[in-house]
């Protein structure tokens, strides 16, 4: 890199080597990132043509290093236009590109459950490490495969953590919560949350039905007049959170409020949840959404302020 003003600090880019793109439905985070980062931030302007093709503009001069802010929630179209967009940079000036997804998708599909099914999670990866030198997700749902570098094949991948982050947040909100893991996939967040608060926690056992059906089994405890919490990576139907609020609220809970890293909260969820008693609801900004409470601007800036650090 060459010597000359800095725009992060002295550990950050000299200036006009490294930019930010993003999209108009992630701005907000978009902004905040840059401005933790001090790099300059512009659109993938987005022009839909009346037969649904999309005509993507980027700025005409790009720089080397460019990092582009695509959360892959709804993921089908997003991809066709984050693989457009990283082709196009490339072509632009960006010799090295880093992908900053807060929320990653189809990282369930780890294996065939049944014969015929398509590895999603294996295929997705490989895309990604064709358009990216660099991929930075945060809490991803890695279960048999158990790390980024691995979902992304010769690449690097950098998964973060939103856990430390939404644990000070309700510690703050609730002092003497009781956290609950609806799974045991999720006791990884709710330890390291639990952890940093010294506050004590449960994991529940959880058996999938269905889309929309699920039974959550909650350990025996104590739980009557206690303020739960319940914490998870992500909540995409709700279902998971609505099954256990019903048994911690059975069984005496005197408050159950909701925390987790990514909010899709598809269809009903929100209004499910409301409806069983859920106090609050709390997300990061991975997702927009009206529950967003926690910024992951802050995670996703030290990662990429690593990355940008690396030799090329
Ligand atoms: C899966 O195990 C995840 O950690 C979540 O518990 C799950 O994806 C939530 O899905 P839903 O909200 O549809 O129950």
């Amino acid at each position: 890199m060459s010597a000359g003003p800095k725009t992060a600090g002295s550990n950050g880019p000299a200036r006009g080597e490294a930019m930010l793109l993003a999209f108009d439905d992630e701005w907000e985070l978009a902004q905040r990132l840059a401005s933790a980062l001090g790099w300059p931030l512009h659109p993938v302007q987005r022009h839909r043509f009346p037969d649904g093709e999309t005509r993507l503009r980027l700025p005409p001069q790009l720089p080397p290093r460019v990092a582009i802010l695509r959360g892959l929630q709804q993921p089908n179209a997003k991809l066709t236009e984050l693989w457009l967009a990283a082709a196009g940079a490339r072509e632009l000036g960006a010799r090295q590109l880093a992908l900053a997804a807060p929320y990653l998708a189809y990282m369930r599909q780890d294996i065939a459950f049944t014969p015929g099914e398509v590895v999603s999670q294996r295929h997705l990866g490989r895309l990604l490490a064709q358009g990216f030198e660099c991929v930075i997700t945060i809490d991803p749902h890695l279960h048999r495969v158990a790390t980024m570098d691995e979902v992304v094949p010769g690449r690097r991948g950098v998964a973060l953590s939103a856990a430390p982050l939404l644990g000070r947040w309700l510690a703050a909100q609730v002092p003497d919560a009781l956290l609950v893991a609806p799974d045991e996939e999720a006791e990884q967040w709710v330890a390291a949350a639990a952890r940093e608060q010294g506050l004590s926690y449960l994991v529940s056992r959880k058996q999938r039905l269905g889309d929309r059906e699920v039974r959550v089994s909650i350990p025996p405890a104590e739980l009557a007049g206690r303020a739960v919490v319940l914490l998870d990576d992500v909540a995409s139907t709700g279902r998971t959170l609505l099954d256990a609020t019903a048994t911690l609220r059975g069984r005496g809970a005197a408050s159950v409020d909701v925390a987790v890293t990514h909010g899709l909260f598809v269809g009903d969820a929100i209004e499910r949840l409301r409806e069983a008693g859920v106090r609050h609801i709390w997300s990061t900004d991975s997702v927009p959404h009206a529950s967003n409470c926690v910024s992951v601007a802050p995670l996703l800036a030290q990662a990429l302020a690593d990355w940008v650090r690396l030799p090329e």
